[in-house]
Parts: structure tokens; C-alpha cells; sequence
């Protein structure tokens, strides 16, 4: 938590409920309202149920081990494949329809990749990195876009149980090259390169950037091309650990791969995302807890079924892609979409055009990507012939203006929408309502998913009344299957930031143990819980988690710079971007030169999507007496809000002048 404090200010105004159409309850997954009871009551056992989704080499003998909290073990004796689960086990029924339709950035490209074909791949990609000595828990990082690339690696990694680590395509060299060390990884695979807005983006060049910048020696990187052959950009010189995928597989054609058995425990993948300190974390995720989550959320939150054409339009190379683009809906065996550019490219009717061509049914996007589409206008959205039944939102608080928009003019008012709250470290949804048994409210996640406990906790560290109405910490009392096993590498971190809060950590009793998601909520007397956002030093821009410290590690390497802190300021489309604010080295003047050299280094530490929103330079920071910098000040500044209480700060003074700089008297 920030030294701060959390500054909550629940200004809850009473929205309207909205019932589930009848039609969609008349077909929903789940409508026995006793199912809320049955894992209540029946905690751990009933996430047997979960689990029993999935085809098993071994059957558990126990649900959860929690003995030595916080490391939980579900399905405890357990072996299973994620790939097999995945892939194999549809192919008796429906091996000719489609696991993937993927488009690429020009809509006449269009490729079908059925469940045999995804399992020709499979097969032949984990040839091919048993070819090149990848083996059983090694870690495989991957640099992928939204390529059909992505989905056959990452299954391929499970089908040898090798861990994957996918780096989201937008994440600069060097936070590739961090990622590569961090996990330790002898094998990388990227691809030549692939489109933005129509234009085609070298992505090798960050690879090679990443190898020279990391400190591990990468034995091998494998290399997918974007088109039959390599892009005439891109090119390989001798000494380079680059392996073409393409001749690989061609060696390993038709070659079979069998499924690894894995234990229950073992883990899956490594997901990194930001938190409080300058370095990512590497949440480690198991293979049967997190994948009997998944698909069960998959089935009963977003209500897919085989038949079904679903599109989460998010990037694979987040955890909402992991769960539920590839694992959950795969699991499943349903079709889903994959899209390669963006949604206003070449028109910003692409994705409706899109949605019309392929009749897809379940939709799942964020807010930032409603407020978008709503900023637009609905214009771009009429034109077209589509007719979803289930919506999603994901990974921000949805305004109840944005969420009347979509229900109105993407669910044509007959759609059910479920809006998600969950973390890359949760591994699945937590809070969101199952759609055929609670009216939906705009604004709010709703109520917690079946066994899991929730509750809001003061800062003192006491639990607050269940549906007080009050603000407070958002912690989850007891464990879930799809829960992190650990920061890769580092149990006390994983400790540090999740457990050490709210939790009596001398006790090996679980019931001391209480999980903080590190963001505020409400608990409203409805039972509905209402996101409010993050109290620790993560910000939200367009859905990205962001910290503020490896921000301003980012904007620190800038010489010129003697001291940077960062606030989030409130934006109407993205939610929240950030704000940086300078103080440079005696006698170096503010110049749009050391603005650019800021706004490089951001790029080149963390990556485009993590830019400034504002640089704002001044004499010096607002500081506590005993010398640290109040964020919140700032992020007041920014916001344009009162400073309130300014009389710990070591200079009262310095606050009101940066606030007369930016806003002027
Ligand atoms: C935020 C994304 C409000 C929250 C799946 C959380 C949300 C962080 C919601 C995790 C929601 C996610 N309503 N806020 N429905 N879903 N968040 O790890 O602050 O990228 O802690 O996981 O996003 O972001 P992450």
C-alpha cells in the first residue's frame, strides 16, 4: 500500500439492475441457483466438480493441501496435459470444426485452423522444440503478437511440459531481455515480424536487442515467419542463435509428440506483471488447479459452449488472452476468433464487420476498448448484422455510462454482460455474476464467483462488516484452484505482496492466511461488490497493469534527471495514464530534447504503450519531512483535486507551486 494511505471515496449513486434476457437464461450453463450453496457449504470438495471438466491420467486424492500456507496444493496426486486437454480429447467429436479463425490485418487473409489441425501443429512444434533440447520444465519465453503462432507454441510448451512465459508483443527489448533473465530461459521464440494498422513491424529487431541487453546466454532462438518466408526486412547473420521455425517443422513433419502426464502441481506457465517494486513478478501458475478453473469459468461465467463462436478481443499475451482465449475456451472446445491488428484498421467498423462474417455469438472486451467504440460513435456499429448473446468486460471499472452504450448498441439490449474482476496473480474471475442468476448492474463486478470468499478489510486490518457499504481493501479469505502458486523464484516476494498485509504469517493455520488483491471495493448491501480500483502503486492505462516504480526507474536512466515520480492521472478514454513529474540535474535547462530522451527511455525500458501522457518539470517534489515523495499529492495535482492536508510536508510550499504551474492560479 502506498505510504499514503488508500484515498477511497465510494460515491456510489444507486444504478438499476437489468435482468438476463429469458431467452439466454432458457439456454444458460448454469441455473441451479443451489450452486452458490453447494461450494459454500461444501468447501474444497466441490471445486471437484471444476476439476472433473478436465480428462484426468490420474485422479486426485485430495482437493487442497493446506497445510503450509500460502502454499496451497489443488488436486493434490493428480497427473494431467494441458495440451491434451486442450487439443486431443476433441478430436473424436469435432475434429474437422474450427479451434481458431484467425484474420490477419488485411480481411481477405483468412485462416481456419481446426482442432486436427491445431493438433497436426502441436505435435510438430513440440517436435520441434524437443528438437532443439527444450525439456520437461524448462522455461520456453515467448515474444509472440496475435499470430496462429501463439496459441500452437504455448500448447505445444504444454504438451512437453515445458513452462511458457509469453511476453506481450508491445513489451520493449529490455523488458524482454528482464523477462529472459528473470526466468532463466535457454530458448526464446519470436517471429519475423507483424502488422499495426497495416504497416508491417520488425519484430525480430527487438529480439536481437533483447539478446545483447540480457544477461543469460539464450542458446536458441526460434524464429516463426510472419508470411510463407521471411519478411525481406528481416534478416539472420551467421553468429545469430536464430533457427528458422518453418525448416524445423518441415523436419519434423507428421512427427508425433505424446502428452507429457504432468502433475497437478506442476506448473503451466509464468505470467510477468507489475506491482509495487521496480521488477515484474513472475506469477507462476499450476497446470490442474489453474486449468480446471478456467474452463469452469469459461462454462459458467461466460456460458461457452462447443457450438459456439466466441471472440475475446484482447491480446493472448496477457492473462486474459491465457485464460480465456486459449486454455478455458480450447478446454472447452469451442471456436473463437483471433485478430491480428487493431479495431480501427482500416475502418472502425472492423470488428463488427468482423462479427457479422463470422456470426460470433459471446464477446469479450474492456472498458477502454467500449469507451472507444462509444467515443466513435454508433454510426460505425449499425451497419452491421451481428447478434451477441453474452458480453464481457475485463480488467477495469466500467462507468455505467460506458456499460449502457454497450448494452445498447452491442447487445441491441438482448445480450446478458458480465463484467469480470480478476488479476494475472487469480488466474481466473473472481467477482463477476453467473449471468442466468443475477440481475446485472452497471458499474458493478457483482457478486463472487462459487467458493470464493472475498471481504473488505480496513486499513487497520480488520475485516469490515460483510455488506457494509463501506470502502476498503479487497482480500480474498481462502483459496481458489486458479490461484498463483508463487513468484517464480521467490517465495518470500510472493508473501511480501500478497500475504504479509492481512495475514498472521507465524501461523501455519490457512485460516490466518488472507490474500490481498491490492485494490479498493465496496461491498454493497445487494452482496454486489464494486471495484474501485488500485490502492497500491499499480496503475491502470487502457487495461495495462503499470507500476509507477518501474516507471520511474524508466524515466531515472534519463541522465538529466535527478529525481522522477509518477502519478495516474484520470483519463475518459484510457482510464488512467501517467503523469510524470521531473526535477533535473542542477544547470540543465527543461528542453523538448530531455522531454524526448523521458518519453525514449519509457519506450525502450517498458515499452509504446506505457508512454507519458505529460511531463511536467519542476524545481523539486512534494516530500514528507522525513524525505519521501507524496505520490498522492501529485496524483491530486493531476486530477485537478483539492491538496487537502499538505502540513507533514517537509515545504508546504512546493506542492501549491506545482499545482499553480500546471493549472495556473
Ligand atoms: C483491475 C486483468 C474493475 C483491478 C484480468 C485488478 C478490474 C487489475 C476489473 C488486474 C473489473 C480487473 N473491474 N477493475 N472487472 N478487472 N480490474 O493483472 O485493478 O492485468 O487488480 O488482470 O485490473 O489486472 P491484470
Amino acid at each position: 500500500m502506498s505510504d499514503e494511505g488508500p484515498e477511497l471515496e465510494a460515491q456510489l449513486t444507486e444504478q438499476d439492475y437489468f435482468r438476463p434476457p429469458t431467452d439466454f437464461v432458457g439456454q444458460a450453463n448454469v441455473t441451479d441457483p443451489d450452486i452458490y450453496e453447494r461450494f459454500d457449504e461444501n468447501y474444497p470438495e466441490a471445486f471437484e466438480e471444476y476439476a472433473e471438466l478436465l480428462d484426468w491420467d490420474e485422479r486426485w486424492d485430495q482437493v487442497l493441501d493446506d497445510s503450509n500456507p500460502p502454499f496451497y496444493e489443488w488436486f493434490v496426486g493428480g497427473e494431467l496435459n494441458a495440451s491434451y486437454n486442450c487439443i486431443d480429447r476433441h478430436l473424436d467429436e469435432r475434429k474437422n470444426q474450427a479451434a481458431f479463425i484467425w484474420e490477419g490485418t488485411d480481411a481477405d487473409e483468412r485462416e481456419t485452423i481446426t482442432y486436427q489441425d491445431l493438433y497436426n501443429r502441436v505435435n510438430e512444434m513440440a517436435a520441434v522444440l524437443r528438437g532443439v533440447g527444450v525439456e520437461e520444465d524448462d522455461v520456453v519465453t515467448c515474444h509472440l503478437p496475435m499470430l496462429p503462432a501463439l496459441p500452437v507454441t504455448m500448447l505445444s510448451c504444454a504438451r512437453i511440459g515445458a513452462p511458457h512465459s509469453e511476453v506481450f508483443a508491445g513489451f520493449s527489448a529490455q523488458a524482454l531481455a528482464d523477462r529472459i533473465d528473470d526466468a532463466d530461459s535457454d530458448v526464446v521464440v519470436t517471429v519475423d515480424g507483424y502488422y499495426r494498422r497495416g504497416e508491417f513491424l520488425n519484430h525480430k529487431e527487438k529480439c536481437d536487442e533483447a539478446l545483447e541487453q540480457a544477461e543469460s546466454d539464450v542458446d536458441t532462438v526460434l524464429l516463426w515467419s510472419r508470411h510463407d518466408e521471411l519478411h525481406e526486412d528481416v534478416e539472420i547473420s551467421d553468429d545469430d542463435p536464430y533457427v528458422l521455425v518453418d525448416d524445423l517443422l518441415h523436419e519434423h513433419e507428421r512427427e508425433r509428440v505424446e502428452p507429457v502426464s504432468r502433475d497437478a502441481e506442476d506448473p503451466l506457465f509464468l505470467m510477468y506483471t507489475s506491482g509495487t517494486t521496480g521488477q515484474p513478478k513472475g506469477c507462476q501458475h499450476r497446470t490442474g488447479g489453474y486449468l480446471s478453473y478456467v474452463t469452469a469459468t469459461s462454462k459458467y461465467v461466460l456460458d461457452i459452449k462447443p457450438e459456439d463462436t466466441y471472440w475475446c478481443a484482447a491480446d493472448i499475451g496477457w492473462i486474459t488472452g491465457h485464460s480465456y482465449i486459449v486454455y478455458g475456451p480450447l478446454s472447452l472446445g469451442t471456436t473463437s476468433v483471433m485478430y491480428e491488428d487493431t479495431p480501427d484498421h482500416p475502418h472502425k467498423g472492423r470488428i463488427w464487420e468482423m462479427a457479422e462474417r463470422y456470426d460470433v455469438d459471446i464477446f469479450h472486451t474492456s472498458p477502454t476498448a467500449v469507451r472507444m467504440f462509444m467515443k466513435w460513435g454508433e454510426e460505425y456499429v449499425e451497419d452491421y448484422d451481428f447478434d451477441f448473446r453474452h458480453m464481457t468486460t475485463v480488467g477495469e471499472p466500467i462507468q455505467p455510462e460506458a456499460w449502457l452504450w454497450y448494452y445498447k448498441y452491442i447487445g441491441d439490449e438482448d445480450a446478458v454482460i458480465v463484467d469480470t474482476w480478476w488479476q494475472t496473480e487469480t488466474g481466473g474471475h473472481l467477482i463477476t455474476n453467473l449471468p442466468a442468476l443475477a440481475d446485472m448492474k452497471p458499474g458493478s463486478a457483482g457478486k463472487p464467483c462459487p467458493g470464493v470468499q472475498p471481504a473488505i478489510y480496513g486499513d487497520d486490518g480488520e475485516p469490515l462488516e460483510a455488506a457494509s457499504g463501506k470502502a476498503g481493501n479487497l482480500v480474498i479469505e481462502k483459496p481458489w484452484p486458479g490461484m498463483l502458486q508463487t513468484v517464480y523464484g521467490n517465495d518470500e516476494r510472493f508473501i511480501d505482496e500478497y500475504w504479509r498485509d492481512f495475514s498472521d504469517t507465524d501461523s501455519d493455520d490457512a485460516e490466518d492466511w488472507v490474500y490481498k488483491a491490492g485494490d479498493g471495493a465496496v461491498h454493497g448491501q445487494d452482496g454486489y461488490f464494486r471495484i474501485l480500483g488500485r490502492l497500491d502503486d499499480v496503475m491502470n492505462v487502457a487495461g495495462h497493469r503499470l507500476g509507477t516504480m518501474e516507471l520511474e526507474s524508466a524515466v531515472s536512466e534519463v541522465q538529466d534527471v535527478a529525481e522522477a515520480a509518477v502519478a495516474a492521472r484520470e483519463d475518459a478514454e484510457k482510464g488512467e495514464v501517467p503523469d510524470v513529474y521531473v526535477v533535473l540535474r542542477e544547470g540543465i535547462e527543461a528542453s523538448d530534447e530531455v522531454r524526448d530522451r523521458i518519453i525514449t527511455s519509457v519506450e525502450d525500458e517498458i515499452g509504446k504503450f506505457a508512454r507519458p501522457a505529460n511531463i511536467i518539470f519542476c524545481d523539486d517534489l512534494p516530500k514528507t519531512r522525513s524525505g519521501k515523495i507524496m505520490r498522492r499529492l501529485l496524483e491530486n495535482i493531476s486530477n485537478d483535486e483539492d491538496l487537502g492536508d499538505t502540513t507533514t510536508l517537509r515545504d508546504p510550499s512546493v506542492a501549491e507551486q506545482i499545482r499553480e504551474q500546471v493549472h495556473g492560479d
